[in-house]
């Protein structure tokens, strides 16, 4: 197994941070050439599955600033290392923003379930909690857009999902290690919480698609089955290639799923190993696989 995201130390995460930041605004949509959409369904599950991605965003970058000024009392290393993830999220954003306007949508209110769900992440008080549920976000996250890559064929559409299926791929093993780093201060006594949130998330994530196929899938092309599968089984082998966490997949929920240990046994795509974090410094060097 290659080394884990969580042996990193978080000064070599600062530092790709910071390479990454100096290059940020040098990357530009190439918004010239316009969409056309085969018909008014397929722009409108466009405009609903950029703004379930501009909200998720917006949420990131939210909680990663607030968690940046609490831990900033007891690791500022760490806490400069969330804000400049939460600055990636942010440009995310203002990316989004431009790419929905450039397809004659805007930024949305929220939807019913997609309300509630930002509104309980909202009220988590405990950093682990925030934390694993990040982790949890960026990894289904990083698999819808990788499915979408697969599928999308407009050019500015695939620009913009492989700059966000990149970054967010990115996003995992940096989790992974703000999560490390939370738990190491924890006695090991109170894992029992983490284990039942863990578990509790795991099921919600996977009733995501019964909320976001009747609004997204004429636009991106991914069936219910295959996005709560492909859910099921990135999360599932995170979790398997990050042992140090002591979360292990619930077993019943993926044979339910059809997903056996041998599935499990390669490493997620959002690689959680060192090299791939090493590419991510120069991001044009990343290479983007579809679903
Ligand atoms: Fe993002
Ligand atoms: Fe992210």
């Amino acid at each position: 197994m290659a080394q884990s995201a969580s042996t990193r130390p978080t000064a070599w995460w600062l530092a790709t941070l910071e390479k990454r930041a100096a290059r940020m605004k040098e990357e530009r949509l190439d918004l010239a050439e316009p969409i056309t959409f085969s018909d008014a369904s397929e722009r409108s599950a466009a405009i609903n599955f950029f703004n379930a991605a501009f909200r998720a965003e917006e949420s990131g970058l939210r909680q990663a600033h607030e968690l940046a000024d609490e831990v900033g009392r007891w690791d500022p290393e760490l806490a400069r290392v969330l804000e400049l993830y939460g600055n990636e999220e942010g440009w995310h954003r203002e990316l989004l923003e431009s790419f929905l306007s450039s397809i004659g949508g805007e930024v949305r209110p929220m939807g019913r379930v997609t309300r509630s769900f930002y509104a309980v992440y909202a009220r988590a008080k405990r950093m682990e909690t925030i934390v694993l549920t990040n982790l949890m976000f960026e990894t289904i996250g990083a698999t819808t857009y990788r499915l979408a890559l697969g599928r999308v064929e407009h050019p500015a559409a695939r620009q913009m999902l492989t700059i966000l299926t990149r970054d967010e791929s990115f996003h995992v093993p940096l989790n992974v290690h703000f999560l490390s780093r939370i738990l190491e201060r924890r006695p090991k006594s109170s894992r029992w919480r983490l284990k039942l949130v863990y578990q509790l998330l795991f099921v919600s994530l996977l009733g995501l698609p019964f909320a976001s196929r009747p609004k997204a899938q004429a636009f991106d092309k991914i069936t219910r089955r295959e996005l709560g599968r492909a859910y099921a089984e990135q999360l599932a082998r995170l979790f398997t290639h990050e042992p140090s966490l002591g979360l292990k997949p619930p077993r019943a929920l993926l044979a339910l799923l059809g997903l056996r240990d041998e599935d499990l046994r390669e490493p997620p795509l959002a690689a959680t190993g060192a090299e791939a974090a090493e590419a991510a410094a120069v991001r044009e060097r990343v290479e983007v696989r579809a679903l």
